[in-house]
């Protein structure tokens, strides 16, 4: 039976356009990396989703291999898609993405050809869906000629397996030879997936600049530096929280440096009246060349609270200097956030 949507969802959210494309985005979209896997309780999962959509999130992110195990969100995905949004297809953008490790052997990992059509072919399977909106190369793979990547997602999109494509965690350069590599094919690239958050700060240098130019879109991935950016750890290690159970939030993003700044911009967040999500969503979102912050949540009520960034203040000038105060930070850096993405892929 479909689910009984709310005929409000529409009323209150706020929609951002991909760059220089025709699709808009919501400014917050919710990711499926981590706690909609086959490991994970699915009503929650389910609750969380009905709860998104029921708020006119329209945009759900996926990977071949979130889980755990690998495939399973996908598939817990397609299942609640089948189910309870049989009739909101397209209502929805639904994205996935292949380039860490998925399947034994060398053609289940990488940027060949080969390994990209054959992973989406099995996304589609595990999620019942005949396409997906955007379709992403999850990360450069120095061994295989970028050209062989991009002609790849180029003969996706001309199969009408997906609609969109892009790309993730490409430095400033690679995304300028991807962009113009799918140009020359006649193939726009939509929308750029890099980690951005109040801690994590790399893609200010270059790629922010390279993408308004080009009119690529940014969705921000981790926003909340997986949970830092939230009281969990203000007051030691909060039981059930990311950092007491995967190894995606490694021990080293908590150290002493960074969990005193951590505890300085909470400050801030309690005088604007904001929890410190909001306020870290409220500063991901202060850039326009930011089409969307793509959370992770493990709870409706954690949904809602972020949700509800979208109804706070902007941040004055005073308090941006105060938070660039907070900055510099230890062990964050690019490297770490794309191994951290690598989960599942051993
Ligand atoms: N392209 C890539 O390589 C890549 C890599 C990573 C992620 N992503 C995408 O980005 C999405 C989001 O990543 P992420 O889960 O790391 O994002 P995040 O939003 O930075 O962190 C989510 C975590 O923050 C905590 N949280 C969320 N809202 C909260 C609230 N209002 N109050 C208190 N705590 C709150 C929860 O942690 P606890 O579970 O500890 O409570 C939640 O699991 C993924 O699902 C995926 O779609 C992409």
């Amino acid at each position: 039976m479909t689910y009984n949507v709310n005929p409000d969802r529409y009323k209150k959210n706020q929609f951002r356009r991909s760059g220089k494309s025709g699709l808009d985005l919501p400014a917050i979209s919710l990711g499926l990396w981590q706690n909609f896997g086959g490991i994970d309780a699915f009503e929650n999962g389910r609750g969380i989703i009905h709860r998104a959509f029921d708020r006119g999130v329209t945009h759900f992110d996926l990977s071949n291999n979130y889980g755990p195990p690998p495939g399973s969100a996908e598939e817990n995905f397609g299942k609640i898609l089948a189910s309870d949004f049989k009739s909101y297809r397209d209502e929805l953008i639904i994205s996935t993405k292949a380039g860490y490790k998925m399947w034994s052997g060398p053609y289940g990992i990488g940027g060949s050809r080969k390994y990209l059509i054959a992973s989406l072919d099995q996304s589609l399977l595990r999620m019942g869906l005949n396409y997906v909106d955007i379709f992403y190369s999850h990360r450069v793979d120095p061994s295989t000629p970028l050209e062989e990547t991009m002609l790849a997602l180029h003969h996706i999109v001309q199969q009408g397996k997906a609609l969109y494509v892009g790309i993730s965690s490409y430095s400033a350069q690679m995304t300028r030879k991807a962009f113009s590599i799918l140009k020359s094919l006649g193939t726009k690239c939509l929308i750029h997936q890099p980690s951005y958050s109040m801690l994590n700060r790399w893609i200010e240098d270059e790629l922010l600049d390279t993408l308004w130019e080009l009119g690529i879109g940014c969705i921000a991935f981790s926003p909340l530096a997986q949970g830092m950016l939230t009281d969990h750890y203000i007051n030691g290690i909060k039981e059930g929280t990311r950092a007491t159970k995967g190894k995606t939030l490694r021990e080293s993003f908590l150290s002493e440096k960074n969990l005193k700044n951590v505890k300085a911009l909470n400050e801030i967040a309690i005088r604007r009246g904001q929890s410190l999500a909001q306020m870290a969503l409220t500063w991901v979102l202060r850039d326009k060349r930011i089409t969307s912050a793509l959370i992770g949540v493990r709870t409706v009520e954690q949904l809602d609270n972020s949700l509800d960034a979208l109804n706070g203040s902007p941040l004055s000038s005073e308090e941006l200097i105060e938070i660039d105060r907070y900055a510099e930070n230890d062990d964050i850096n690019l490297d770490l956030w794309r191994e951290s993405s690598s989960y599942n892929s051993n």
